[in-house]
């Protein structure tokens, strides 16, 4: 397929990226802004296969430019933090909201097919059981209620244009490439280096882990296979409360469980996801990598990989954790 992928250069859009020109033969163009957490590092292994364009999805120009020739549109670009959406929320509603609107409109103009990358936080937190694509929508932090709208602004385009779009939510991801802001990276890497492993309250909040691989399968699932105007669920096969994330990052580093501490929780803080993905599994997806394994393997992939990690560790990231923890990493 002819795609255009916006929010390539991140975390998850990157690894589409590779295994979409690696197992399918697509033909990539990525658009992305390169915030600080996009990087031309994660694309690295494919950037003479793809086709790159620096640029907003909320910036009409850019789109223009960048979805000549497409088939279809995938949406990855988005803010992403939660704790930074929490003390700078305006970026969250021009990315998440306006940019994914003119998205929507680039995609109307020349009848494309349409992919909207969403989170299990649109439905907010559940104490037992598991959410379906029918539960209602409860964001709780203004990450997720911009993607909500977000969603919601996908699925009128469908009933009010009939657009062929549809919507993947997937649940807490990990593996290579992801910002250390999240929790298993921050671990990692402050446990590789003797820092102090800030668990935010009481440590027993529960995600719903998705290898980043699986991720980006589910995704192109529903890009082949998903009907238009629905939306899917594509949930981890394991669950674990934060702490015990932190503890087994800490046997798999040799580090010392006296670096955890135990610090003030995230206001609004969600206690529990949890997704049913039998949809998604009804069109052939099925998570393949269990998170055991999957944290392993993450771990000796930061190990290894102190280049990709060290700018980040040395640079602007380093004012954003002194901000945000109230206290600086070791030098
Ligand atoms: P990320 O923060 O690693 O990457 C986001 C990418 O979007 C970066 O490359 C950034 O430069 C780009 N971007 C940001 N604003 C942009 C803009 N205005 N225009 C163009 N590009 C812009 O994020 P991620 O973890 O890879 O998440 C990707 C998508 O998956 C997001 O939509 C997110 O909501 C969703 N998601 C993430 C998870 C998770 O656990 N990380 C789980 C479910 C869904
Ligand atoms: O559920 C999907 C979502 O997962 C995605 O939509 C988001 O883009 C992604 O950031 C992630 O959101 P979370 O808030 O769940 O992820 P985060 O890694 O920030 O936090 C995971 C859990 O760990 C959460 O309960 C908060 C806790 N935490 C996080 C950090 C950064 C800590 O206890 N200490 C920390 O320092």
């Amino acid at each position: 397929m002819r795609l255009l992928v916006c929010g390539g250069a991140g975390f998850i859009g990157s690894t589409f990226v590779e295994l979409r020109v690696r197992e399918h033969g697509d033909a990539v163009t990525v658009l992305d802004r390169l915030t600080y957490a996009g990087r031309p590092e994660n694309l690295r292994e494919v950037r003479d296969e793809i086709r790159f364009v620096q640029g907003a999805i909320e910036d009409p120009a850019a789109v223009a430019d960048a979805v000549a020739g497409a088939e279809a549109i995938v949406n990855f670009a988005a803010e992403t933090h939660v704790d930074r959406s929490i003390a700078e929320p305006f970026a969250f509603s021009v990315t998440n909201g306006q940019g994914t609107h003119v998205l929507l409109e680039a995609a109307r103009e020349r009848s494309l097919r349409y992919v909207q990358v969403s989170t299990d936080e649109v439905y907010g937190s559940i104490e037992s059981g598991s959410f379906t694509e029918a539960s209602p929508l409860a964001p709780s932090s203004p990450y997720s209620a911009t993607k909500t709208g977000a969603d919601l602004l996908v699925c009128s385009y469908f009933h009010t244009y009939g657009l062929e779009t549809a919507v993947c939510r997937g649940s807490n991801n990990y593996g290579p490439r992801q910002y250390p802001e999240k929790l298993i990276p921050l671990m990692i890497l402050n446990a590789l280096a003797g820092d102090h492993l800030p668990v935010y309250g009481d440590g027993r909040n529960v995600r719903n882990w998705l290898h980043v691989e699986d991720f980006s399968r589910g995704i192109g699932h529903v890009l082949a296979h998903g009907i238009p105007g629905e939306t899917y669920n594509c949930g981890g096969p394991d669950e674990c409360e934060n702490v015990d994330v932190v503890k087994r990052i800490v046997a798999l580093t040799g580090a010392d469980e006296s670096l955890i501490e135990y610090v003030t929780d995230r206001p609004g803080h969600d206690r529990r996801y949890s997704l049913l993905s039998e949809k998604l599994q009804g069109l052939g997806w099925t998570a393949r990598m269990r998170f055991d394994d999957g944290l392993e393997q993450t771990v000796r992939w930061y190990t290894e990989n102190a280049w990709w990690w060290e700018p980040i560790r040395s640079g602007a990231y380093r004012d954003y954790y002194e901000r945000h923890y109230g206290r600086a990493l070791k030098a």
